[in-house]
């Protein structure tokens, strides 16, 4: 694999690239690469010519300036996991923000309704950002295939609908989320959790789990409240939110019969550390 730092010496290798007909398979991070973004990665490697990989910790998304600065790096390690999965051909694009960001950015993009809810509701200005850098990275990589983990469910709506107002013909994929052996889903937080946080964290995926087998029996009003309790009640947890949408206009639900596919959404506080994480729902099914 090859490390490009510039958009200029990107350019030139897929030049080459394109000369050949070479289909790229495109997955962008923020580093601190765990098996949730290998599985990405592996992906990619399976159904494309060419990997690309980028590692940016992209500053406009971070809605606070302590999140930014402490969100974890280590570029090494990074490239060292990839250097494993990919071949020869395939590469990495790890700019600098003075590289991605030459001047100051004023872009505001409209997402509708699915900008305004859970994630859009909570960061302001999150999506903007990453509407923002994952436009930049598609226009340098010009991927015919990019991957997206169901871990940022709502995100991938917003990369479809940032997709449709750019007119980008690329193919996003979604992929499912890894998760820890107590369920936790993987995330490069996890690593800022102290070690007595981390032990309770299963409660997330415990919690999103009990929604489905409560929804044989109860209303979406009552799952929500059993399960934001049942989190609340671990010390160290305070629930942002908790909401049942219409998978398809992440819209929130008031009873089980309302959509055709449904999802359950949380976001939780650790102290200053954010988790997020969600699960399909079948109603009825138990
Ligand atoms: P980051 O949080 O590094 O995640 C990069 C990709 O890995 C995203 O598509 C994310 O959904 C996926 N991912 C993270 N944890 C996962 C898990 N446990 N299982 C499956 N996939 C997982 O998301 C971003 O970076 C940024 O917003 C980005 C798109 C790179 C724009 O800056």
């Amino acid at each position: 694999m090859i490390v490009f730092n510039t958009i200029s010496e990107t350019h030139k290798y897929l030049a080459a690239l394109a000369y050949n007909n070479k289909s790229i398979g495109f997955v962008p991070t923020m580093g601190a690469l765990h098996s949730g973004h290998l599985s990405l990665v592996k992906q990619a490697r399976e159904e494309n010519d060419i990997v690309a990989v980028s590692i940016f910790v992209n500053p406009i998304q971070f809605n606070e300036a302590k999140d930014l600065k402490g969100y974890p790096r280590n570029t090494e390690k990074d490239l060292s996991l990839l250097e494993n999965l990919l071949s020869s051909e395939d590469f990495i694009f790890v700019p600098t923000v003075e590289e991605m960001y030459p001047k100051p950015v004023d872009k505001k993009y409209d997402f509708g309704a699915l900008g305004e809810v859970m994630e859009g509701s909570s960061r302001q200005g999150h999506f903007n950002g990453v509407g923002i850098v994952v436009n930049r990275l598609f226009r340098i990589i010009q991927p015919d295939r990019a991957y997206f983990g169901e871990k940022d469910f709502q995100q991938i709506a917003i990369i479809r609908k940032m997709v449709e107002l750019e007119n980008l013909q690329i193919h996003i994929i979604s992929c499912p989320i890894i998760r820890e052996k107590d369920g936790l889903a993987m995330s490069s937080r996890n690593q800022l959790l102290s070690s007595s946080q981390r032990k309770n964290a299963g409660i997330l995926f415990k919690s999103l789990s009990d929604a489905q087998s409560l929804s044989a029996n109860h209303t979406v009003q009552e799952t929500c409240k059993i399960i934001s309790r049942m989190i609340n009640a671990e010390p160290e947890f305070d629930v942002e939110y908790v909401d049942f949408v219409n998978e398809a206009t992440l819209q929130s639900i008031n009873s089980w019969n309302e959509a055709d596919s449904i999802r359950c959404f949380l976001a939780v506080r650790a102290d200053k550390i954010r988790l997020i994480d969600n699960i399909k729902i079948y109603p009825f099914s138990q």
